[in-house]
């Protein structure tokens, strides 16, 4: 069992879980990450931690409340209570090695997956610019970001109340796409590198490639193992097939087949939909 030892509501629909994870602690490095089964009888789902202390055992996971799970994390979770399982750390770690000047974006959420890689190129001499982008509720490791890496980019944008979430979405990917643009005509770069949802990222692939800067993108499939056994996370990487859990989850993004992500990222929506829903209805004492 590990022990939350703190629970935080870090920004809008971002929580911040520090759990005494020895294993996980002990071993892990930046671009890793863990499979979370949060409550007995619950679903896996890959979360990635985002700072942890080898001496004290203990990780944090920033968690983004997307569908069930997440919001039952958010909702029921409190300090002291105990998860069930974190198995990890998992995947490959980022390659550490002197790329020169780097472009990281992080999308929403994705941020909190970009910081240990940029703290650590950071760290070994490269020059790295972080992008966020998100809604201004939703701005995360500000501070944390300042300090790692040369120069820190927030791009907020406003939250529209008379628009849904969806189409609220849109104006971030807009600004996003600017932003990337504009950054990519005024200066050099030696590397994109980006995580984020998996629209987002083919979008600004689509941006970098005319500009031919080389671009790396952590991939976000449905996992459920998280050790190659499962095939849930296939994704289509230089006409073959890979596991992002065992073969990434980064990859060359000029190689990745983004349509037929995008595609399979979309199979569960309406169960996912479905799940979160009638979980609503629970809480609100309506459901079964
Ligand atoms: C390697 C990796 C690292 C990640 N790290 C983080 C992190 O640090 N913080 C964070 O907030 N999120 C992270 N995610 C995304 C996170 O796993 C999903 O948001 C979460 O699984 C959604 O679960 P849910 O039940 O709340 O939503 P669901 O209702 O299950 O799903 C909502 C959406 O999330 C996606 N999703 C669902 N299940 C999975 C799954 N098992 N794997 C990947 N995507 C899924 C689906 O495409 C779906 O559209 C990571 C994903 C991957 C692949
Ligand atoms: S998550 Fe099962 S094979 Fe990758």
């Amino acid at each position: 069992m590990y022990k939350i030892l703190e629970k935080r509501e870090l920004a809008m629909r971002n929580t911040w879980y520090k759990i005494y994870a020895p294993h996980v602690a002990r071993k892990v490095k930046p671009g890793q990450f863990a499979i979370v089964r949060a409550f007995k009888n619950g679903e896996r789902i890959p979360l990635t931690p985002v700072m942890w202390n080898q001496e004290e055992g203990w990780i944090v996971l920033i968690v983004f409340t997307r569908g069930k799970t997440t919001m039952r994390m958010a909702m029921e979770l409190k300090e002291g209570d105990s998860i069930p399982n974190i198995a990890g750390p998992l995947g490959n770690p980022a390659e550490m090695k002197k790329f020169g000047r780097i472009l990281a974006i992080g999308a929403y959420t994705g941020i909190v997956e970009v910081y240990p890689i940029v703290k650590a190129w950071q760290q070994i001499g490269n020059n790295v610019t972080t992008l966020h982008v998100t809604f201004e509720p939703m701005v995360i490791l500000e501070e944390e970001l300042k300090e790692a890496v040369g120069r820190h980019i927030i791009e907020a944008v406003p939250v529209d109340m008379s628009k849904s979430f969806p189409e609220n979405m849109k104006n971030v990917t807009e600004r996003l796409v600017e932003k990337v643009r504009e950054l990519l005509e005024t200066e050099n770069w030696d590397l994109v590198f980006m995580v984020g949802p998996t629209g987002d990222q083919k979008a600004v692939f689509e941006v970098v490639r005319k500009f031919g800067v080389p671009m790396r993108a952590d991939l976000h499939p449905i996992m459920v193992d998280g050790t190659g056994m499962c095939g849930a996370c296939r994704v289509t990487v230089g006409g073959e097939v890979k596991f992002a859990c065992i073969d990434g989850p980064e990859f060359d993004a000029y190689e990745v087949n983004w349509d037929e992500l995008i595609a399979r990222s979309g199979y569960y929506t309406d169960m996912e939909m479905r799940a979160m829903q009638e979980y609503m209805q629970s809480l609100q004492g309506g459901g079964q």
